[in-house]
């Protein structure tokens, strides 16, 4: 056999500021199918991965929030370990940019490549906060569009024109962050001397590490000439401080790449069989893939590849590049309900649902994919559950009833298992190459196959005739093990299903080459269903909590509050309804008997309401205007009653109450006048 071997993979580094949603998870899952795979197939493949942690953005929001930036970036990084690992996703690290290891290794990196000649200095013009006392990136500054008059527009393009102009074009510009009127000011920046590396560029872009569309693209970057890259930001920001320089800080696109050589180093520590060097050293043999979206390919295969160039290190062998995600034919909308966060369908359906869908539509191109929640529902009924486990569960029973559990030996079609070996080399092609949407078409060929086989041999009709007791069995076995060699050329997409299927089987984990033995003699344990179809309802109510979800997120309120003229939710009126649509709401007076903080929720109060008959048990994300949730205890408000019951993560909620307000200390909980009595309707 050849020698194993030796592969780094990365995903792009998910910003420290945000929930994962399930555009995010596209790149994750797709990364994490091809590593399991790699890894099925006996190579040595590691995944590294962390939060990209610094930044301005970052710096603002942790000063909003009232906590420090490392809080906040310890807060996300649990809450994203969380959804990666629920969602199957199997990194070998995951780190932090906000790391020791990456604080060495930028600085190191800078150094080396201060010493050749490639940084740079001079003096820049900016717009400066003089509040805030800070210099303020394009993003935060708003002002009117110089070339069509718009009001409140960033400060590099306009919404309204689509004009692209500098900061320094808007008129009436005002500092984002503070609302002070900027002014200008010097500042010395740091450059990356870029157009050094341009020989390099033009080779390595056109060498095969990049798919065509991409080398394509990047080819028009490179015939446009290549500018130095500002890799400095003065203070204050939350980065790392760049060695000579006081006050001044790597841009956080400048230690963020190197974060994936700081997550590796920091498991190398506790991995004697990884060798640091052996992977990243100029004369590494190893391979280094990145997994990364269409809007960060210049940072990947520009930037990067010179960074690695001049500071002596090994290039990547491939970019691996992918689409957007796109949901029912639309960008995600918040809106409509289809802006999904992890969480969100992690509370509503089994991860490896996606990871399904997503393997079926992943191909090797740069195209966007569609996730088309009908179509989703139907595939995943229609493969997973129609064709793979319904072999299976077909199957099972008649072993357990006809012979105690024991496969009996033999080949009943060798014609079939001939066909499952001869695919075997092309499905684990087309995985290496990365177009999932190829595989999973022939396994699903061949599951129709194996399926057709059944059916025609009907052992559920021969296992009632007198003398076929025999052919049953052989059926039967035969019938398992096309389902086993199944499973094991599904492992890298549905890991969940394959353990399941493993205890069943009464086998050690599988692996790739296991596809070439057939099981004989064999005991089987006791059979439990493998997978339930996807029930639309749940799909319904998931788009349903994520529009719940920007109700929330708007006015922090997580409540039927209506949106306020406050100026940061400017909602126009919703659209008119009929009457029966309004009466079809059903208002109720509710008293509230209890009212406590939820453990592990930052915005969430319980409740319990007394509505006449029965009493209901609500979230409510109201919590920030009322701190100490037991005054409400007694006070009657009004209730939606018949809202379906959502499932969260502390419980069922039965509800909501109403509230009004722009959110945070700002919402007003409504009342009746006195009078009024638990469980009266509101008409
Ligand atoms: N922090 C940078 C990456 C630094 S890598 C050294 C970043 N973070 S991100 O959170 O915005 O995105 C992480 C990855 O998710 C990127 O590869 C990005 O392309 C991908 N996606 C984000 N939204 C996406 C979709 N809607 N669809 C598919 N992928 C998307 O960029
Ligand atoms: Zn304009």
């Amino acid at each position: 056999m050849s020698e194993p071997r030796k592969i780094l993979v990365t995903s792009a580094l998910p910003y420290a500021n945000g929930s994962i949603h399930l555009g995010h998870m596209l790149e994750y899952i797709q990364t994490d199918m091809w590593v399991r795979f790699q890894k099925l197939r006996g190579n040595q493949c590691t995944y590294v991965c962390a939060d990209d942690a610094h930044g301005s953005a970052i710096m603002l929001r942790a000063e909003k929030e009232g906590i420090t930036p490392e809080q906040l970036i310890a807060n996300v990084q649990a809450e994203h370990s969380a959804d990666f690992a629920e969602f199957l996703v199997d990194f070998d690290n995951f780190h932090s940019t906000h790391a020791e290891e990456n604080r060495e290794l930028s600085s190191a990196i800078y150094l080396k490549l201060r010493e050749a000649g490639h940084i740079a200095t001079r003096s820049i013009t900016q717009y400066f906060d003089p509040e805030k006392k800070m210099f303020l990136a394009d993003r935060f500054i708003k002002g009117t569009c110089p070339k069509c008059g718009t009001d409140d527009q960033y400060g590099d393009n306009c919404e309204k024109c689509g004009a692209t102009y500098a900061p320094t074009d808007l008129k009436n510009p005002k500092s984002a962050i503070s609302g002070a009127t900027p002014v200008l000011k010097d500042s010395e920046h740091f450059f990356f001397k870029l157009p050094d590396f341009d020989a390099m560029l033009k080779s390595w872009t056109r060498s095969g590490a990049l798919q065509d569309a991409v080398a394509n693209k990047i080819a028009e970057w490179l015939d446009a000439g290549l500018q130095q890259w500002d890799i400095s930001r003065d203070a204050p920001y939350f980065g790392f401080e760049i060695p000579d320089a006081p006050g001044k800080y790597f841009y956080v696109w400048l230690d963020a790449p190197i974060g994936y050589m700081a997550s590796f180093k920091n498991l190398c520590a506790r991995r004697p069989e990884l060798d640091f060097d052996a992977y990243w050293a100029k004369d590494s043999t190893a391979e280094l893939y990145h997994f990364i979206g269409k809007d960060i390919v210049n940072f990947h295969a520009l930037f990067w590849p010179a960074m690695l160039e001049g500071a002596g290190y090994r290039k990547p062998t491939a970019i691996n590049v992918h689409g957007y995600l796109t949901v029912n034919g639309q960008k995600m909308s918040k809106s409509r309900g289809t802006f999904i966060k992890a969480r969100t369908y992690l509370d509503h359906l089994a991860p490896e649902y996606l990871r399904y869908y997503y393997a079926s539509k992943l191909g090797r191109g740069v195209d966007d994919l569609d996730l088309n929640l009908e179509d989703f529902v139907q595939k995943v009924n229609s493969d997973l559950v129609g064709k793979v486990v319904n072999i299976a569960s077909r199957c099972a029973g008649f072993i357990h009833k006809g012979n105690a559990g024991v496969m009996v030996e033999g080949n009943a079609a060798p014609e079939l298992t001939e066909a499952f070996l001869a695919a075997a080399p092309s499905i684990a092609e087309a995985y290496e190459a990365r177009d999932f949407a190829r595989a999973m078409r022939e396994i699903m060929g061949l599951a129709d196959r194996a399926n057709a086989w059944i059916a025609d041999k009907a052992p559920w009709a021969m296992a009632k005739v007198e003398g076929k007791q025999d052919e049953v069995q052989a059926v039967c076995a035969l019938g398992i093990n096309l389902f086993r060699q199944l499973v094991i050329f599904l492992k890298p997409v549905l890991p969940v299903l394959a353990a399941d299927a493993e205890a069943f089987l009464n086998v050690e984990p599988l692996i790739w080459s296991d596809h070439n033995v057939l099981l004989a003699n064999h005991q089987l344990n006791a059979f439990k269903p493998l997978m339930t179809r996807i029930d639309p309802v749940k799909v319904q109510a998931m788009t349903d909590a994520s529009k719940e979800d920007l109700i929330a997120s708007q006015t922090d309120t997580g409540t039927a509050a209506p949106q306020g003229n406050g100026e940061l939710v400017k909602e126009p009126l919703a659209a008119e309804i009929e009457f029966d649509t309004f009466a079809a709401v059903d208002l109720r007076v509710a008293l509230i008997l209890k009212a406590e903080a939820v453990e592990g929720a930052d915005k969430l109060l319980r409740l319990t309401l007394d509505i006449g008959d029965e009493q209901r048990n609500v979230f409510s994300g109201i919590k920030s205007a009322y701190p100490n949730p037991a005054e409400l205890e007694g006070r009657l408000t009004m209730m939606i009653a018949n809202l379906k019951p959502r499932k969260m993560r502390f419980g069922m909620s039965e509800g909501m109450v109403m509230a009004a307000g722009p959110g945070g200390e700002e919402i007003y909980l409504l009342s009746p006048d006195s009078g009024a009595k638990p469980g009266q309707r509101i008409k």
